[in-house]
């Protein structure tokens, strides 16, 4: 209900600002080609103000097209079998991991066209916060939409763009530690505790490499290659959240550039808005993140338990099966279990018959602190054990681990996603009611969003997260998520270059969510794994936070120098082929 009377009073206002035509600048960003497009000598001038470091970039599939300058058959055949690991794409300048973000405009298969429209036109390789200011003023003033790239990994295609200058923040990296205490800049307090200082673009394994040198770690994701630009950005989910709090409750001060050129260090003394905003109000919003610093936890020993149960994807009570295990997760989450159950439904599986279509869940879950592996088989056993007694026809599988530290375990476990394809997600936050209340419900809900084959139920929040007590007293984290137990996702892929597969993926992607958002419509979903076209996304991302975020939104960027979408204060324009306009 709020989230309509909001978006009714957004589009009010910009039908009265374009139908003035008051001072709200031109109507279009620039783009290559048109009168108001910077001249090769203003590009080049602009090169040599930032150390040489401007790119001009060249799609990574060009080299598999012979009309391309770059192509080359053996370069092809290496990046045709790269394409579907995270490294090619996180250390390429433009490359998004997910097709789409670059409109396939040039794909590695010389059957299909090659242009280099989809992408940025320049980029700023930045190393330093004067890089990245440079970029933010120069794309003010030329009016070029500007988009800040990381590792690209982003779900809902923030980090890439069309006739776009990209700030390329992957090499702002390092990692300073601060021993005993922290003193924030300007402030008259001292925080107790070990934290460290991190370039924005660094990722997470390397983090957490670095913290298992000194026996700590950070509350992190489990994507390997994830940087913590657009993961604190918009909030940070983990296996050590439940315990911990969220990785943007971590956040003990950042330094950013603002949209009008400002190299500020925000903190619970000074820029208290930014330092609200940013924690969690999303990437590429409110200004370009250079370094943040971050309270680090002791790493603790972890017990993980692999398991699953499954039954042909026929029997009739697969989802009464899982139902009842999901309505459990809040006995154990409050047990300290956390992790990443999925869910499949008629997946090709294996049962005692041979190969065939499989309904169950697998996971990989945890216990922190403690070397009994005991403790977790005693949680999940007894689940086992009535499933198999009430419902029958399920096999049942454990394999419990112990690892002395974090980092042994992440380095086992991380999530080595596939990536380089098609995909459109759907997501939703499910709080305790939603999985205990109605049991039929609940069932109902799962069967339905599990119809693409697979979907998330991670058990990524808990106590810590409820009661988190980020510094200055908030941020601007989904409200939804003080109350979740369960973050589900389900993604849908669809065929390169083929319009209809596009469009009905992404009425697909809605169906299966909207099974969810009925199970829950008071709670939300998570802006960084989340349904690019979510309806309502300003009260599904933001909640209550989203009249404040929207005011600082407009108070530190009248201009909207930054825009993406789906992000805070984006209503006043859209996208038109490749240009960026006013609404
Ligand atoms: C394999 C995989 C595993 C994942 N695991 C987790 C997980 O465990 N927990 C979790 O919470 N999420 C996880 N994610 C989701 C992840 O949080 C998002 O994909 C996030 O957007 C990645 O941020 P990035 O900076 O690496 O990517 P990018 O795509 O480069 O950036 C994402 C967004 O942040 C902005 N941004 C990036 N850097 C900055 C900066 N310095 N200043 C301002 N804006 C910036 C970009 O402009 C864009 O809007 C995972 C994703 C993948 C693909
Ligand atoms: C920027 O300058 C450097 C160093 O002179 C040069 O190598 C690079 O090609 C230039 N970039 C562009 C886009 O011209
Ligand atoms: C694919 O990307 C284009 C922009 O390049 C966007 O307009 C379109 O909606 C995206 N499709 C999906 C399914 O997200
Ligand atoms: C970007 O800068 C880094 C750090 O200086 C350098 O190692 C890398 O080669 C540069 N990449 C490109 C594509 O220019
Ligand atoms: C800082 O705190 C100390 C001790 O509480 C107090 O004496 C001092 O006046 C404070 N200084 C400022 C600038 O607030
Ligand atoms: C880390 O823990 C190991 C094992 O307990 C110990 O041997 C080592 O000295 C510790 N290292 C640091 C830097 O504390
Ligand atoms: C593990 O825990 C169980 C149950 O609490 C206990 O009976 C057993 O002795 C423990 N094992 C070890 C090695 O401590
Ligand atoms: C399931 O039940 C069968 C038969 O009662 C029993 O043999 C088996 O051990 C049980 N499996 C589990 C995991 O409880
Ligand atoms: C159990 O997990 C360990 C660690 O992942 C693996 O090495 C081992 O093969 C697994 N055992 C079984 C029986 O699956
Ligand atoms: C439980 O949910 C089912 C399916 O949505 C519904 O038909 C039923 O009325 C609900 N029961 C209660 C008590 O609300
Ligand atoms: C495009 O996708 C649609 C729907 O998935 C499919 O029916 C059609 O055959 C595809 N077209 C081509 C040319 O592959
Ligand atoms: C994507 O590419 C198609 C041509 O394949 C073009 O018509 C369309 O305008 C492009 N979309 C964007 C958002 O650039």
């Amino acid at each position: 209900m709020a989230g309509l009377c909001l978006l009714l009073a957004l589009v009010g206002f910009s039908a009265i600002r374009a139908a003035n035509g008051d001072d709200a600048g031109p109507r279009c960003k620039s783009v290559p080609g048109s009168n108001s497009w910077p001249s090769p000598e203003t590009w080049a001038a602009f090169n040599a103000s930032i150390d040489g470091r401007l790119i001009r970039p060249i799609p990574p599939g060009a080299v598999c097209h012979p009309a391309e300058i770059s192509y080359s058959a053996a370069d092809c055949a290496a990046v045709q079998s790269s394409w579907f690991t995270e490294a090619l794409h996180t250390e390429d300048p433009v490359s998004p991991i997910w097709n789409n973000w670059s409109n396939d405009s040039c794909l590695p298969d010389p059957r299909l066209p090659c242009s280099a429209g989809g992408y940025p036109v320049f980029v700023i390789n930045s190393t330093t916060a004067h890089h990245v200011k440079a970029g933010v003023d120069f794309a003010r003033a030329h009016n070029i939409r500007l988009i800040v790239k990381n590792s690209g990994h982003d779900y809902v295609g923030r980090s890439s763009a069309p006739s776009s200058l990209s700030i390329w923040v992957h090499h702002m990296k390092g990692i300073t530690a601060h021993d005993g205490e922290f003193r924030p800049q300007g402030c008259n307090v001292t925080i107790a505790g070990h934290a460290i200082t991190a370039g924005a673009g660094t990722q997470m394994m390397e983090t957490y490499r670095a913290m298992a040198l000194v026996n700590k770690t950070v509350v992190g994701g489990n994507g390997r290659t994830v940087a913590l630009g657009g993961f604190i950005t918009g909030g940070g989910h983990s296996i050590l959240a439940p315990r911990y709090g969220m990785a943007a409750d971590q956040v003990l001060e950042l330094e950013l550039v603002t949209p009008t050129g400002e190299i500020l260090t925000a903190n619970e003394c000074q820029n208290t808005d930014l330092f609200w905003a940013m924690r969690g109000g999303g990437g590429s919003t409110f200004g370009v993140l250079t370094s943040v610093t971050l309270k680090t936890i002791p790493s603790p020993e972890v017990m993980s338990l692999m398991f699953q149960f499954t039954a042909a994807a026929e029997n009739p009570h697969a989802f009464d099966a899982i139902a009842y295990f999901v309505g459990k997760f809040p006995e154990l989450v409050g047990a300290g279990v956390s992790g990443y159950p999925i869910i499949f439904k008629a997946a090709p599986g294996v049962l005692s018959g041979g190969q065939t279509l499989v309904t169950g869940i697998v996971g990989k879950v945890v216990m922190l602190d403690t070397s009994n592996e005991t403790d977790i088989l005693g949680q999940i056993e007894p689940l086992f054990a009535h499933i198999n007694s009430t419902w029958p026809g399920f096999v049942f599988y454990t394999n419990a681990t112990y690892y002395p530290s974090f980092g042994a375990w992440y380095e086992e476990n991380y999530d080595p996603s596939p990536v380089g394809y098609e995909n459109i997600m759907g997501s939703r936050l499910l709080d305790g009611p939603s999985l205990t209340d109605n049991a039929t419900a609940t069932k109902l809900a799962l069967e339905r969003f599990a119809d693409g084959g697979q979907a998330t139920v991670y058990m990524v929040s808990g106590k810590g997260v409820w009661h988190a007590q980020p510094r200055g007293g908030s941020n601007a984290v989904n409200p939804a998520w003080r109350r979740t137990y369960v973050h589900a996702t389900a993604s849908v892929s669809f065929a390169s270059l083929n319009a209809t597969a596009k469009t009905a993926a992404i009425a697909r992607a809605n169906v299966l969510t909207e099974a969810l958002r009925e199970l829950s419509p008071h709670m939300g979903a998570y802006v960084n794994e989340a349904d690019r076209y979510e309806p309502q996304w300003q009260s599904t991302f933001w909640g209550d936070n989203y009249p404040r975020l929207l005011k600082i939104k407009r108070a530190v960027d009248p201009d909207d120098v930054l825009w993406c979408t789906p992000c805070v204060g984006s209503e006043l324009w859209q996208e038109a082929d490749d240009a960026l306009c006013r609404i």
